[in-house]
């Protein structure tokens, strides 16, 4: 029987339909995958799910019965969870007492810890969710964030899990254990609904695939029927090339020069030692490695957000180390962030003025301090043309933008300042497929117009599409760089595993 049925449901923003009539089924044992581009609709519907949002039409039942889901308490109560695209965990509390938050009632004022505590592990065990339950949560990875959310969630007893991009964030390793995870739960009954933009990932774990388009229902497929390609066509409505066009270009001089580049991790311990490294106009130099080997950190060091121990970071020829952000900057630097929704942008601000964030100061911006509007416009606008950024106006606060466009929105304004020394940090994660190539094809095209650019991605696959070296960080070093002719999975894989060749 159908765990979970919605029927026509239709939810309306302001300028937009983001669901148009959905139907959607989930059965006990099973997990449902959602496909869709950047703002098809697929967080919001499962936001209806989760009773964080109101639909304006249509029906929910579950296990055949039709609720009225007008909270995250009342979904809780029908069995339902979600581990949501940003995580809503308090960092100064340990897992124990995140888990412990809001399980407090009329009834048991007082929590028993070691219950929770006791809870926590059997769980653990269970689904091979390991993590310290005394721990406190900055002292924990993205990993093991993750592996709290879901505990959460079954503390809370749901049998219905829904996983909005739970992978965004993780490693290939992290992956392959979150999906061990995912295949306990459902055997023992639960329902999944995952949301992820890589095939490969919907393709190995769910059972059927919906897709989704423009808030609308392209069809549900099961696994064994489902293609890569035809999935694709699904998404974006028409054939697109998945490959990309990598042209020879030049090298010119050395811009971005890193030498004995030291700084220290959050927890005061080292995490960069004596990185070196150069990287001429017209190349792309790739930083693979598991994550946590000091690659955040060399991009916020380098960002002006954490400060160096010791050593240079030049840019054509003069030393920024010291430098503050705005002083980068104004010397050519360009910076996608890893966590753009922290770094990247004002969530409470416009779409315009994020698209003018830095920049507002100088022209075409502003001139002799004042803002010049007519201007800002136009270049918002461009840049919503050129990156096919879904809003309903420039308008709207960024935050009711899907999460992909709001990716989009950063990737458009660095690029487009022409920077000459570019710092990409993930420049892909949660973007769509279609999206992904033509970020890759911005990044190539800046590369032919001479920018210097550091690729940072625990994406192999762009890290090898891209790259013209690469180099692979280990605990903070550069334990090696390799040139595009020798790149291979199994060499760089054994330099990532911290092996010196
Ligand atoms: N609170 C809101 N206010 C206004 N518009 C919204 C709001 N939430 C979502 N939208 C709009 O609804 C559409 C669907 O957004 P949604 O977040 O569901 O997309 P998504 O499929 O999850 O995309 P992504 O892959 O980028 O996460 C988008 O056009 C988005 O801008
Ligand atoms: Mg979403």
């Amino acid at each position: 029987m159908e765990t979970v049925e919605m029927r026509k449901i239709v939810k309306r923003f302001p300028g937009v339909l983001a669901n148009d009539h959905v139907d959607l089924d989930v059965r006990r044992g099973e997990v449902l995958a959602l496909l869709g581009e950047n703002g098809a609709g697929k967080s919001t519907l499962m936001k209806i799910l989760y009773g964080m949002q109101q639909p304006d039409g249509g029906e929910i039942r579950i296990d055949g019965k039709a609720v009225r889901i007008q909270s995250p308490a009342d979904a809780i109560r029908l069995g339902i969870g979600m581990i949501h695209q940003h995580f809503m965990l308090v960092q100064s509390l340990t897992v124990a007492e995140n888990v412990a938050l809001g399980l407090r009632s009329a009834r048991r004022p007082m929590l028993d810890m070691g219950t929770i505590i006791r809870g926590i592990r059997d769980l653990g065990e269970r689904y091979g969710l390991k993590v310290d339950p005394n721990a406190y949560i900055w002292q924990l990875s993205v990993g093991e964030q993750q592996r709290v959310e879901i505990i959460k969630a079954l503390y809370r007893n749901a049998s219905i899990l829904i996983l909005d991009e739970p992978t965004a964030v993780l490693t290939p390793q992290e992956v392959v254990e979150l999906f061990k995870v995912f295949r306990q739960m459902t055997a023992d009954g639960h329902a999944l609904i995952f949301i992820s933009h890589k095939l490969y990932e919907v393709l190995s774990i769910s059972d059927r695939i919906m897709v989704l388009r423009d808030g609308r229902v392209v069809g549900t497929v099961p696994k064994e029927n489902a293609t890569r390609e035809a999935l694709v066509r699904m998404m974006v409505g028409r054939e697109i090339s998945l490959r990309v066009d990598r042209q020879d270009v030049p090298l010119g001089d050395v811009r971005l020069t890193l030498r004995n580049l030291s700084a220290l991790s959050d927890r005061k311990t080292p995490a960069l030692r004596n990185v070196s490294l150069d990287v001429r106009s017209g190349e792309i130099v790739g930083v693979a490695g598991v994550s946590g080997n000091g690659q955040r950190e060399l991009a916020e060091v380098l960002a002006g957000l954490r400060p160096a121990t010791s050593g240079s970071f030049l840019i054509d020829g003069v030393d920024v180390v010291h430098a503050s952000v705005s002083d980068r900057i104004a010397a050519g630097l360009g910076y996608i962030p890893e966590e753009r929704m922290r770094d990247g942008v004002i969530r409470e601000f416009s779409v315009a003025e994020n698209a003018v964030l830095q920049t507002h100061g100088i022209p075409p911006a502003s001139r002799s301090g004042v803002l010049r509007f007519g201007e800002i416009r136009q270049h918002t606008q461009r840049l919503i043309e050129g990156f096919n950024i879904k809003t309903p106006n420039q308008r709207v606060q960024l935050r009711n933008l899907s999460g992909g466009n709001i990716q989009k929105l950063i990737l458009a304004r660095e690029l487009t300042r022409q920077p000459r020394v570019l710092i990409a940090a993930q420049p892909t994660r949660g973007v769509d497929i279609n999206s992904t190539m033509y970020i890759h094809r911005c990044l190539l095209d800046q590369r032919a117009k001479g920018t210097a650019t550091l690729l940072i991605s625990e994406d192999l696959d762009e890290v090898m599409a891209l790259s013209d070296r690469i180099a692979v960080m280990y605990e903070g070093e550069i334990l090696g760089i390799v040139p595009r002719s020798e790149a291979t999975q199994d060499k760089l894989g054994l330099l990532m595993a911290g092996v010196r060749s």
